[in-house]
């Protein structure tokens, strides 16, 4: 018998899967970037061909057997990590019987599909009959996750994007955020109702704005030989780590959304692009959770992007890509781009008003699939939660209210927290590397982020899926996850 057998036998098989979820990757983000409707149907039915090909590669006896049996073998560290990431992908296909994946699939394409039209009709009567076909299958999910790993059905949701979490710790994280958030925000509200701001005229054509997201891209370290950047409805950050494709959409009355939707992608990218390459095609080599990428794309975002700092070194390009205007005058474009406003939409929402959106979407969610509320009480706990958190009312705004997502119309529920969690991990992470690099603050006022990227590089994106998030969180910062780091931010900038 050879060395290792078992574990050798895994390895090429899921080389083998990542090739064909390379394939995918790339097929899925010509699909929303580049492919005519006409096309739409038979992309459709060839990834799902090939999700099917992949589930059985994945899924095959034998795979189970070489996972138990390679855990007697004698592997190193990273080769163990791998082992545990194999194990995590395998029980989370493995798990579910065929017939609940596919008409989970079926009624999530099919709820989701007539949510484009329902939510501009605010039809919830027609949405929540399919939502809760979507409900009821989702529960039967996490019923039999929650049975194999031992936790509560919420938890089992919550355990496929960010294992190592619990809805017992986010109730402490989330409710020390209600300890504090809500007064910040009305602190920070009365002090800029004061201030009196000139918003940015347009036309700001696209094409010139897409020079600039690009100019921005260059500055934040972006490969372009190894990514591109693209438009689609929908922003966001596919491909694979050898090629990143990241997107935006334009608005030519509008000129910030567009940058800093392409600064928030750029942060997902660089963690892609910067993945351990020695382990590609394993699952250690994968990015850890949805949070972690999530705190990557807002720490270029939100602690660097909107920085004092950043905005006056993106300024210059600005005034020479669209002119001279008063907007434009540097107090007045820091100000502009650190409002905070809190409204109906969390797409829209500032970084201070961002919580309460995700929060009140976290405490619906984790009722729901534990079987405390049924989707007929969504709309009045919706706006029951909106009212005490922001003060705003959505009876009967549906299509602004719990129908704005596109999360739960495919049966994503557990993923609402990551938002959140990102924000909390970026700002532990950027005064962790502050604390690390004495002369950093002077370096990135000078438009040098050279030993941010490596501090980040070292400490987060070459570890891939090694560590538990719990463990590289405590070896990149000294601590665990905790809030301190969030509320000194938020008063320091909006204070
Ligand atoms: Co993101």
């Amino acid at each position: 018998m050879k060395k290792n057998e078992n574990y050798e036998s895994l390895t090429r098989t899921f080389s083998r899967l990542s090739k064909f979820a390379h394939l995918s990757a790339i097929a899925g983000w010509d699909m929303f970037a580049m492919m005519p409707p006409g096309g739409s149907t038979a992309r459709g039915e060839a990834l799902a061909e090939l999700g099917v090909l992949q589930h059985q590669i994945l899924t095959d006896k034998r795979v189970g057997e070489w996972l138990q049996s390679a855990e007697s073998e004698d592997l190193n560290d990273v080769e163990q990590a791998n082992l545990r990431e194999m194990t995590r992908h395998y029980q989370q296909a493995a798990l579910l019987p065929e017939s609940l994946v596919e008409a989970k699939s079926l009624a999530g394409s099919k709820c989701e599909h007539a949510w484009r039209s329902q939510r501009p009709a605010n039809d919830w009567l027609g949405f929540s009959a399919n939502l809760k076909e979507v409900v009821k299958l989702s529960r039967q999910e996490a019923h039999i996750r929650a049975e194999a790993k031992g936790c509560s059905p919420y938890d089992a949701l919550l355990d496929i994007f960010e294992p190592d979490m619990t809805s017992a710790r986010l109730d402490v994280l989330f409710a020390d955020l209600k300890s504090w958030l809500p007064d910040l925000l009305v602190k920070v509200v009365d002090k800029q109702s004061r201030e009196h701001l000139i918003a940015p005229q347009g036309p700001f054509p696209t094409a010139t704005q897409r020079e600039l997201g690009l100019e921005a891209m260059t500055l934040l370290g972006f490969d372009f030989n190894a990514g591109r950047l693209d438009v689609s409805a929908h922003p966001f950050c596919g491909g694979v780590p050898e090629d990143v494709r990241i997107t935006t959409r334009y608005d030519e009355n509008e000129l910030l959304s567009a940058l800093f939707g392409v600064v928030h992608e750029t942060g997902h990218a660089r963690y892609e692009q910067n993945l351990p390459r020695q382990w590609l095609g394993q699952p250690v080599a994968l990015a850890r959770s949805t949070a972690i990428h999530e705190s990557q794309s807002l720490f270029f975002e939100m602690q660097l992007g909107r920085s004092d700092a950043f905005l006056k070194q993106l300024l210059p390009a600005i005034v020479q890509h669209f002119g001279p205007q008063p907007a434009f005058e540097e107090s007045n474009f820091i100000a502009w781009n650190q409002r905070v406003k809190p409204g109906f939409i969390r797409v829209d929402a500032d970084e201070v008003s961002y919580p309460a959106h995700v929060i009140l979407r976290y405490e619906i969610e984790r009722a729901l699939i534990d079987g405390d509320i049924e989707v007929d009480d969504i709309p009045a706990l919706w706006n029951e939660k909106m009212q005490s958190w922001l003060g705003l009312s959505t009876e009967g705004n549906y299509q602004n209210g719990c129908m704005q997502d596109i999360h739960w119309t495919d049966g994503g529920f557990g993923y609402f927290p990551s938002y959140t969690l990102g924000a909390m991990y970026a700002a532990q992470l950027f005064q962790a590397a502050r604390t690390a690099l004495p002369g950093l603050d002077n370096a990135v006022a000078n438009g040098d982020f050279s030993a941010l990227f490596d501090w980040l590089r070292q400490n987060i994106w070459q570890h891939g899926s090694r560590f538990s998030t719990s463990q590289l969180i405590e070896q990149a910062t000294g601590e665990a996850l905790n809030s301190r780091y969030f509320r000194d931010h938020l008063t320091k900038r909006y204070l």
